[in-house]
């Protein structure tokens, strides 16, 4: 019996001082120690040796040495399964990470947003309409009715299937479908694409894109709009630029105006862009007529209200000194990655 406690205590004392590296020497533990033909069974087999009154406690010892050698294979074998996890999981933070491509914004896109900004301050909401519009909405309602020589002033797309249906010319479209909501008052900006059948060169395109401004309620007057616009002007151009408007013709509005700024390129002492004048046209602008208004149910006597609109590919080209409107829709990477959005 003596024998066999020393024995087990010379065994316990060499696992103590095992130690084990990887998943390999964990099994090859178990090979010896565990296995059919292993250690334990052979000290096991030792018990028929023990005398019968000292089985019981010889049974104790043995079995207590059983659960030992168990628990020390456990320990390795989670060891060895945690390194292996761990080497799966290991994040080398030394090697150079992806490169991440980050897209830009079009440059239209761009000046959008800048023009939408400035009027969202003065608590203009944004407001988008169809593309494909029907007659009504690009030219009757907007005080244009069938043959008025001024739907000569747009060059127009037609849709084959339905003359009806125009590509919209402008997007004083929108200003209609936002009138027949009937929700007044209204102070909405409407940017979107527009098109006409014109010859496409550097300087015009047969799609662009506009942004419309209209503002109706109770005693709205011209000086409100020149102070909307001024604001908007001084922001877009700075403190120090000058404002002119010119009497103008516009169907949907009465009276109505263009708008010119003082050319921000020479400072108003002429040059190409200006062609000479000191000024720059920008946008066509007026009080909303009354027809156009009595068309959308909104009553005249009570209500009135300004327009405006503005292309956004011209002051884009100025901004960026860009010197052909195709560039805009060529998709060429190598112009597209070259603005960024701090304009
Ligand atoms: N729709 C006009 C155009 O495309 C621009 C315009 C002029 C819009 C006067 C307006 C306005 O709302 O009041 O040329």
């Amino acid at each position: 019996m003596e024998q066999l406690l020393n024995q087990i205590a010379a065994y316990k004392s060499e696992i103590e001082a095992t130690h084990i590296s990887d998943a390999k020497q964990a099994e090859e533990f178990r090979i010896k120690w565990l296995g059919t033909k292993g250690i334990v069974k052979a000290v096991m087999g030792e018990m028929k040796n023990v005398a019968p009154e000292k089985k019981k406690e010889a049974g104790q010892v043995l079995n207590e040495f059983k659960l030992f050698v168990e628990g020390k294979f456990e320990t390795f074998k989670s060891a060895t399964e945690q390194q292996q996890n761990g080497n799966a999981n290991r994040i080398d933070l030394s090697l150079p990470g992806d490169e991440v491509i980050t897209g830009s914004r079009h440059p239209v896109t761009l000046m959008r947003n800048r023009i939408v900004s400035i009027f969202q301050r003065l608590g203009f909401a944004v407001a988008e309409g169809p593309e494909i519009e029907d007659d009504w909405h690009n030219f009757g309602a907007l005080n244009l009715p069938e043959h008025h020589p001024a739907r000569d002033m747009q060059d127009t797309f037609y849709v084959q299937q339905n003359p009806d249906w125009v590509l919209r010319t402008h997007t004083s479209s929108v200003q209609i479908r936002e009138m027949e909501k009937g929700k007044l008052p209204i102070r909405m900006l409407m940017p979107g694409r527009v098109y006409r059948n014109e010859t496409v060169s550097a300087r015009s395109h047969c799609f662009f894109h506009q942004v419309e401004g209209l503002y109706i309620d109770e005693n709205v007057s011209f000086a409100d709009l020149k102070q909307t616009l001024y604001f908007f002007v001084k922001e877009m151009y700075g403190k120090d630029v000058k404002v002119r408007f010119r009497p103008s013709y516009f169907p949907f509005t009465e009276p109505s105006a263009e708008m010119d700024v003082s050319c921000f390129i020479c400072g108003g002492s002429g040059c190409n862009i200006c062609k000479k004048t000191g000024w720059v046209e920008i946008l066509g602008c007026g009080m909303v007529h009354p027809n156009v208004l009595s068309n959308c149910k909104i009553d005249p006597n009570k209500y009135t209200g300004f327009a405006f609109g503005m292309g956004i590919e011209r002051p884009a080209m100025l901004k960026y000194g860009i010197k052909d409107i195709r560039l805009f829709s060529e998709n060429d990477v190598r112009f597209l990655k070259q603005f960024s959005s701090s304009i």
